[in-house]
């Protein structure tokens, strides 16, 4: 056992018992009513930083939630590495379907559930504690490190977004990595190749002044629900396809490498998914293989209706308005900045409307994906620490979800970027019972420790 290894194993309760301190504060970002949960755990993460022997910790204010800054610059003529994670979580409900409260650690078999379990508190408190190792084995890292945390990852990330684009120095590095992914399977590693960008938007029907009788106004009133469904159906077809104009215009092919393992699916993964669903059928277009459709070709999702009667029984009432919230993903391929994807998505709803409504779109978040070059020798450290830890060389695949910092970090800092997380695909990520798996954060432990030596070691 090596030194790293060993205190890794000593400190294994307090670890998870520091993990859990960080888990039980309900830093819900999205939801206003909980944005002093959302600072004290920003205080949480900057007092971890701290105790870990980082230098400059502190929160940095911004218009949303802090961020947390911390970083170890002592290591000369050695790369510096940006290191992100993020404090907020996703809401709780249905909470009816969590078997132990949503904000209350638990281990149950191999796993500790808990909101934000994986996403990204076990995911960050895994990389503070490689850290942590480090400096106590060791006396030190072997790279330069600054530690950057947000606190609305799951609200769009706004502040962050403005922080890099308006302090690039304070940021300068030479690759960033970001610990907020899966792996497909306990014993195949992976790093994320590429990532889709992601707009949210809420389209609103306005019809009459006032809620009506449906049999008095029956016939002659506007139902707002009524035309939300139909701009709905014209947004994407039966068969999957998004009928919005312009979207395939500057649509760009796949390396032919790739179109290959979409198409053969070598790890079975869509089967994967498939029974982790729990249904018969995949959806989507059928012309293309269940891992394009994940990865490289753009998502039209409808997430909820807001308004109208929806209590128990019956009330005959046509509403005067009605909500949808619709999100898109943008893969890279597509060619077309998430702006421009918003633009002629709102075209096309404004087209759709019939006349008898009023509808208005309003864009909630947005934020660009990326593709990641094998290339730089950043990444080619992940990939040694992760065959090291895991005894196989770690597959380079895409992943459906977004990470807006990432493709913020690749184009105003331009530096490569490693996206190697520790996370299972039955994690149960925004869902009720999201948890982590007890080995795969210890793993992740001596992975990223392992990752930062071989970094700094050039290799
Ligand atoms: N960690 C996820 C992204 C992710 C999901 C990576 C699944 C790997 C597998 C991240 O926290 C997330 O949920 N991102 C949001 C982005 C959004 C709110 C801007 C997403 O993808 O919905
Ligand atoms: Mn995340
Ligand atoms: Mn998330």
């Amino acid at each position: 056992m090596t030194q790293i290894e060993a205190y890794i194993a000593e400190h294994e309760q307090r670890f998870l018992e520091d993990l859990k301190g960080w888990l039980r504060i309900p830093s819900i970002s999205t939801l206003p009513e909980y944005a002093a949960d959302v600072r004290r755990a920003a205080e949480y993460a900057a007092s971890q930083l701290r105790s870990i022997g980082l230098d400059n910790v502190r929160l940095i204010e911004t218009q949303g939630h802090p961020l947390v800054y911390g970083e170890w610059l002592k290591a000369a003529g050695r790369p510096t590495l940006l290191i992100y994670g993020h404090y907020d979580v996703q809401p709780v409900d249905p909470i009816e379907l969590w078997q132990t409260p949503p904000f209350e650690p638990t281990i149950r078999g191999e796993n500790l559930y808990c909101r934000g379990a994986c996403d990204d508190k076990g995911q960050t408190m895994l990389v503070f504690k490689a850290l942590e190792t480090l400096i106590t084995t060791e006396g030190g890292l072997p790279v330069n490190v600054r530690v950057l945390i947000e606190g609305e990852e799951e609200a769009g990330g706004e502040s962050i977004e403005h922080y890099v684009r308006s302090y690039p120095e304070r940021l300068n590095c030479d690759a960033a990595f970001i610990c907020d992914t899966h792996m497909p399977a306990p014993d195949l590693p992976a790093l994320i190749s590429g990532l889709r960008g992601i707009i949210y938007t809420e389209v609103e029907a306005r019809g009459a002044v006032r809620d009506l009788h449906s049999g008095t106004y029956g016939g002659i009133a506007p139902n707002p629900f009524h035309a939300l469904a139909l701009i709905i159906a014209g947004l994407k077809d039966a068969r999957g396809h998004i009928h919005i104009p312009g979207l395939y215009d500057r649509q760009r092919e796949a390396p032919p490498q790739e179109q290959r393992f979409w198409q053969e699916d070598p790890l079975h993964l869509a089967e994967t998914l498939r029974e982790e669903m729990g249904v018969a059928q995949l959806s989507g277009e059928p012309e293309y293989p269940p891992l394009q459709r994940i990865w490289a070709r753009p998502t039209l999702e409808i997430h909820g209706f807001v308004g109208g009667f929806s209590g128990e029984g019956a009330k005959t009432v046509i509403p005067a308005n009605g909500k949808v919230k619709i999100s898109m993903r943008i893969p890279p391929d597509l060619g077309l900045k998430a702006e421009e994807v918003y633009r002629l998505f709102e075209r096309r709803v404004k087209e759709l409307a019939p006349p008898d409504v009023e509808v208005t779109v309003h864009k909630i978040h947005a934020g660009e994906g990326v593709l990641v070059s094998p290339e730089a020798p950043v990444i080619r450290a992940a990939s040694a620490a992760l065959k090291e830890t895991y005894g196989r060389e770690p597959v380079f695949i895409r992943e459906g979800g977004s990470i807006p910092v990432a493709a913020l970090f690749n184009d105003i800092l331009q530096v490569p970027i490693v996206l190697m997380g520790f996370g299972l695909p039955d994690d149960n990520l925004h869902s009720p019972n999201e948890k982590y798996s007890l080995k795969q954060f210890f793993r992740g432990v001596r992975t990223v420790a392992r990752f930062l030596q071989l970094y700094g070691a050039g290799a």
